[in-house]
């Protein structure tokens, strides 16, 4: 059990909504309803659903919020921008790829490889599994967190390959990222342990589908977003390492580490332009991080689909907090984190409004941890549900 978050009020629901998205939020404004009801079958859901559409509500969405002059701040930042993310950037020749922590096809000791790995995944159980495929086919849908970084106004790679400090960014960001989904995809096919054409079948599904993270265009909310995302990925890829170490598969764990380590190293990037923002407009700044927080940061992987579960997001989510990948503990500690970093309580100098923003944002992780802890004291309720990326086996959710 966990607890969503309202602009007024707080509430319990029996998932861990800290993950869902603004959608499940929002009463009004909906632009397509697909049925979300429990159980419902996908054929059922089939009849009015437009395959391209995807498996939930999205509310009609806010554009371009950030005022057209503050476009001069991340011209004026460019010089900045070179000097302060770029060099956070590894050089490919000297960075690691998938295949240092894979068997290698080419060479005589293949099979004996593969057949090691699948010794060492044998004893890890299904839950593992169901959380580290749902971290694997978030990292997969990566075309759609490029396209977000380029909905954003006065930082978006114009041409496909623009020489501006952002662009290069991007994509190099983007170019790093692809490790991720690349290593874990293989790594979860050699183990022979999931269905590997039902995660596909998710992963063309939620491309397709995309993501409602609540930018705006706005590369205020855009950088504040992805400083949470990156922290949130570092944290239970590195929860997925310890549990790897735990049931015994010390190179799986190696991997979620590898892979850990580069989130941080994103996330530091992220938070240096927030925090660069914070110097020059704390003002917009600190709105926007009470706008974000207001909102909730909305995982990217929200629109998750796999033609069977209407809910998988939410399953694999519970999955995740219960076997303590990802949790709403988790969300709270990521915000103080950033509070702190961000030396938010300091700040001074502000309007009344930013003032009434700092209070709100400053007060809410401990707010949500309180609620968090009474939630837990609650007698949890579960049952089990077939997941289909292990062949339709039953976890509790
Ligand atoms: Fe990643
Ligand atoms: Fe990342």
């Amino acid at each position: 059990m966990a607890l969503q978050f309202h602009p007024t009020t707080f509430k319990f629901h029996n998932s861990p909504s800290f993950a869902l998205p603004r959608s499940h939020q929002l009463r009004s404004h909906r632009v397509f309803m697909a049925s979300s009801t429990f159980n419902v079958t996908s054929q059922e859901i089939g009849k009015d659903r437009k395959p391209y559409m995807p498996p939930r509500e999205i509310q009609v969405q806010k554009m371009h919020s950030m005022p057209p002059q503050k476009l001069e701040i991340f011209k004026s930042l460019e010089a900045w921008a070179e000097q302060n993310l770029l060099v956070l950037l590894k050089p490919v020749e000297t960075s690691w790829q998938p295949q240092d922590f894979l068997p290698d096809p080419a060479s005589e000791g293949f099979h004996e490889q593969v057949k090691e790995l699948r010794e060492r995944t044998k004893e890890i159980p299904d839950d593992y599994f169901v959380v580290l495929v749902g971290d694997m086919i978030t990292e997969e849908a990566l075309p759609t967190y490029q396209t977000m970084l380029n909905t954003l106004d006065g930082v978006r790679d114009e041409t496909g390959a623009s020489l501006t400090a952002w662009a290069i960014w991007t994509r190099a960001w983007t170019a790093e990222e692809n490790r991720h989904g690349d290593l874990l995809n293989k790594y979860l096919y050699l183990s022979g342990r999931v269905d590997m054409k039902q995660i596909e079948k998710t992963i063309q599904y939620l491309i397709g589908s995309g993501m409602d993270p609540g930018t705006e265009n706005n590369p205020y909310l855009g950088y504040i977003y992805t400083s949470f995302q990156e922290r949130a990925t570092f944290i239970s890829h590195g929860n997925t390492a310890r549990l790897a170490k735990e049931h015994g598969d010390i190179k799986l764990a190696q991997i979620c580490g590898t892979i850990a380590a580069d989130e941080k190293r994103h996330e530091t990037a992220y938070m240096k332009i927030v925090e660069k923002l914070f110097e020059i407009d704390p003002d917009g700044t600190i709105l926007c991080l009470a706008d974000m927080m207001r909102k909730k940061v909305s995982m990217p992987a929200h629109l998750m689909y796999d033609g069977k579960d209407d809910n998988l997001f939410e399953h694999y989510s519970t999955v995740a907090q219960r076997i303590g990948v990802y949790t709403a503990k988790d969300y709270a500690d990521i915000l103080e984190f950033l509070v702190q970093r961000w030396n938010v309580e300091k700040m001074t100098g502000l309007s009344g409004e930013g003032r009434r923003a700092q209070d709100f944002v400053c007060k809410l992780a401990p707010r949500i941890r309180k609620l968090e802890e009474r939630a837990q004291g609650r007698v949890k309720q579960s049952s089990p549900l077939p997941f289909s990326w292990i062949f339709g086996r039953e976890l509790n959710v």
